[in-house]
């Protein structure tokens, strides 16, 4: 079964059909930047014209950086601030004619990584970091979903976690690799010690440079990086579109 998929963030929408059976994308993805301002309008206009440019009538799941609850986005850390209280789902069902399903784009990778990827079979609690422009989150008990649980913005030090550790961080202020992971490792020793899971999985842009940093992490818990790249939010965000999350 196919269903497209179609990943938003800060500064680019990556979209294609998805193959379901096999966890991957039917057809080499298109990308867009993402425009700037990244308002509802501006960004539904992107969205209808990457559906109709693979010719899709089929369902759709969407990913958005933020809380969304009932197809409904709740908040803007990396986007134009008008997303919040937007109600996501319905313009981009009117932007594609098509039935479409929102949720957060860290909890879409999780579903993607818990079934395809690196949280195949994996019971207990996992808990999926993104490291990306933020740093987004998804946890799972037993492979279910706690949707919308933002520890990206959890204050450490004073300061979210995200404006120490992101990945955009380590880039903007030229930290080393080893720099960086210490930032990573304490938000990491937090969440640990806030939700002791059984795995933590590292995605997100740094999945691929795993090896760079993953030497200088010291939890207890076992931490494995994604596996699905850069194609986990669309794989997901079609997973979700089947499967649709329920959030209460
Ligand atoms: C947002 C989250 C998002 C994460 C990764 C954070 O700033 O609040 O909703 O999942 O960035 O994009």
């Amino acid at each position: 079964m196919q269903v497209m998929g179609i990943d938003i963030g800060g500064s680019g929408i990556k979209g294609a059909p998805v193959d379901l059976e096999k966890g991957a994308l039917a057809v080499p993805r298109q990308r867009t930047a993402t425009p700037q301002p990244s308002t509802p309008q501006a960004v539904a206009e992107v969205v209808g014209r990457m559906v109709k440019g693979f010719d899709w009538q089929g369902p759709i799941g969407v990913t958005f950086p933020s809380v969304v609850q009932h197809g409904v986005t709740l908040s803007a850390a990396n986007v134009d601030k008008a997303w919040i209280g937007a109600h996501a789902e319905e313009l981009f069902r009117q932007a594609t004619g098509l039935p479409v399903t929102v949720l957060n784009d860290a909890d879409a990778a999780g579903m993607a990584e818990m079934r395809y990827g690196a949280g195949r079979g994996e019971k207990g609690v996992v808990l999926l970091l993104t490291f990306g422009t933020g740093i987004g989150s998804a946890l799972f008990t037993d492979g279910v979903l706690v949707p919308n649980t933002e520890l990206g913005h959890l204050e450490i030090g004073g300061r979210d976690a995200e404006d120490r550790a992101a990945s955009s961080v380590r880039t903007e202020q030229d930290l080393s690799w080893k720099q960086w992971a210490r930032r990573v490792n304490r938000v990491l020793e937090h969440l640990e010690m806030l939700f002791s899971p059984d795995l933590m999985i590292l995605g997100g842009g740094i999945s691929k440079d795993h090896a760079r940093f993953f030497p200088y992490l010291k939890t207890r818990t076992r931490i494995v990086p994604a596996q699905l790249y850069n194609d986990a939010g669309i794989i997901g965000a079609a997973l979700a579109a089947t499967e649709r999350v329920e959030t209460a």
